[in-house]
């Protein structure tokens, strides 16, 4: 018997069945670009899923065509998140604290926040079209998500260089190679195996899922959540900074950037 709970944001739909809460990013005529309301949605799906006894497992999953173009660029125009408590924040701690193990399905690109959350997923199904990009220079901004830390330590520095310093994508056979995608599929099939893994992990005890997860994590959870810290400062700062205003009115004015006087 499935439960769907309308969370007030239909941009973000949840449903959870069989012990599996499943949050679905479903805005994709904005290729599901991430609103301030559709991270406070997230967050709040986090909380109740990690507080329910009867939820094991969390999946993050979009479309078959994109997972997510990042944040939405109008609501970094008009609703900075200025504050360590904006929903963005908000979601970044609560995934990166969620006790119960995480899995990501992704198709198509995945930009910006739409890669640097899956540094905090447990396990990653990748479509083969999927397609990362932390494009955060480009925009005038700096990473996110701890993905300072993260990205170097998996990836290595000199290719995180190249992916948060020059901004350029890689693809899912990369992204297999460094260890952030665990499966390649057809995208068609990508949100049946993650939800198949799912039940896998719903399957065995939860004590067992919550203090595994722990100890793999514990050795830097602090570190993480300082760095998310961090950065969030810096982010929030370089919002309002010439570099950035241009990068975003260069985007809703469909043109190339200028950054020559910034
Ligand atoms: N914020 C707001 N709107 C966005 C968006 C975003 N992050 N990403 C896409 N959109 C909008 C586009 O402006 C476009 O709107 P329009 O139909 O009014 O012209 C619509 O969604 C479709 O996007 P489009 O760029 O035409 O799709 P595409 O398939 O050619 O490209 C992407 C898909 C994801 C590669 C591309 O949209 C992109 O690079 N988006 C910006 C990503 C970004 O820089 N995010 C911020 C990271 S911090």
């Amino acid at each position: 018997m499935s439960d769907l709970l309308n969370t007030p944001n239909t941009d973000i739909q949840t449903h959870t069945e069989a012990g599996v809460t499943t949050i679905t990013l479903n805005r994709v005529s904005r290729k599901n670009s991430i609103t301030a309301g559709m991270y406070a949605a997230m967050a709040d799906a986090l909380v109740t899923a990690a507080a329910d006894a009867s939820v094991r497992v969390v999946v993050f999953q979009g479309h078959e065509t994109i997972f997510s173009a990042g944040n939405d660029i109008g609501d970094f125009l008009n609703a900075s998140p200025s504050t360590q408590d904006a929903p963005v924040f908000r979601f970044l701690h609560g995934l990166s604290d969620f006790p119960k193990p995480v899995i990501a399905s992704v198709c198509g690109p995945a930009v910006g926040i739409g890669t640097t959350m899956l540094f905090h997923c447990d396990l990653v199904y990748a479509g083969d079209n999927a397609a990362f990009s932390m494009p955060f220079v480009n925009l005038g901004l700096c990473p996110e998500a701890a993905s300072s830390l993260l990205v170097p330590q998996m990836m290595g520095y000199h290719r995180a260089a190249e992916a948060l310093l020059l901004g350029e994508p890689f693809m899912v056979e990369a992204a297999l190679e460094v260890g952030l995608v665990n499966r390649i599929v057809p995208p068609a099939q990508a949100n049946a195996l993650a939800q198949a893994q799912a039940r896998k992990l719903a399957a065995k005890p939860l004590t067992s899922l919550i203090e595994t997860k722990r100890l793999m994590k514990s050795g830097q959870a602090a570190r993480v959540t300082a760095q998310i810290k961090e950065e969030a400062v810096s982010f929030g700062r370089m919002l309002s900074e010439p570099a950035a205003r241009e990068a975003f009115t260069a985007f809703m004015e469909k043109r190339k950037p200028d950054f020559s006087k910034v």
